[in-house]
């Protein structure tokens, strides 16, 4: 049986700064891009995955891939409101969405199913290496942030590690070649490394009116560079055939967050700083 949670937390981000960590300038922009790509990536995961069922045949494997499209749908649902706030303030960022949209568009047509599952396997695989390490640093990144949105991110993050391995099981069971996957993954991460470069790179030329640091600033400055460089091997083993997606360390906080959830607790302002009333006359 699968143990995914669909949850609906209402994250006020509506006038979320660009720059929603003063502190961290870069750290900012990189979560912003994460926001733009995860719009367009989710879609297509969910889309991806709904052509999926059509192919299991295993109760439980069916079940894991609803409960993991609909946590994707919520991701993609929040972070569009994220993009709508940056958008309202910079309306020329619509553009930026729209070719990840498209992108996305281009690459669902071009390539069959087998090809979609790899790619949401793989780069799943990926992020619990990666968010591990944001939210294992978490208070040197995200503290001094907007509430709302630091937040937003690392609920999503924590839902991450949760379905670590849900598009790697229904890959397996739908195509289950470990080479077939492997062989594209240049592919695929070419083209999350493509997106992610094209949306700084659009950030960069329509955003001005933010510190040079945030585009020049290396986002994990903060972080030693051991945990940095654990980050980066996981990352690299975690494409591996014999890589085991359940069984990997996770972030403590993965727990903690859970904890919080589970006893009812605010989990919209779990981190960061509120924003302090305009006082009115
Ligand atoms: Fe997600
Ligand atoms: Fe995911």
């Amino acid at each position: 049986m699968s143990d995914l949670v669909v949850r609906h937390i209402e994250f006020d981000v509506d006038q979320a700064p660009f720059i929603w960590n003063p502190d961290n300038p870069s750290f900012s922009v990189l979560m912003n891009q994460i926001t733009f790509f995860v719009v367009g990536f989710e879609k297509y995961m969910c889309r991806v995955m709904r052509d999926a069922e059509a192919r299991i045949t295993d109760p439980a494997v069916m079940e894991e891939a609803i409960n993991f499209r609909k946590q994707e749908a919520i991701h993609a649902q929040k972070h569009m409101r994220h993009a709508r706030a940056l958008i309202g303030q910079y309306p020329a960022l619509q553009g930026v969405l729209d070719k990840v949209l498209e992108s996305y568009e281009d690459v669902y047509q071009s390539h069959p199913l087998e090809y979609h599952l790899a790619y949401a396997g793989g780069l799943e695989a990926i992020f619990t290496p990666f968010f591990k390490m944001i939210l294992d640093h978490r208070s040197a990144l995200f503290a001094q942030g907007d509430a709302q949105v630091a937040s937003l991110f690392v609920w999503h993050f924590c839902e991450e590690i949760e379905h670590r391995s849900s598009a790697y099981d229904v890959y397996n069971h739908v195509v289950g070649s470990h080479w077939y996957r492997i062989r594209h993954t240049g592919g695929f991460q070419k083209h999350t490394r493509d997106l992610f470069d094209m949306i700084k790179q659009e950030f960069e030329a329509l955003v001005t009116d933010v510190p040079s640091a945030a585009y020049a600033d290396n986002p994990f400055g903060r972080i030693p560079i051991w945990a940095q460089l654990k980050s980066a091997l996981g990352v690299l083993a975690s494409q591996f055939p014999w890589h085991d997606s359940v069984n990997q360390p996770l972030p403590a906080y993965y727990a903690e967050w859970l904890g919080h959830w589970q006893s009812g607790a605010d989990v919209s302002r779990i981190i960061g700083r509120s924003q302090t009333p305009v006082p009115s006359d």
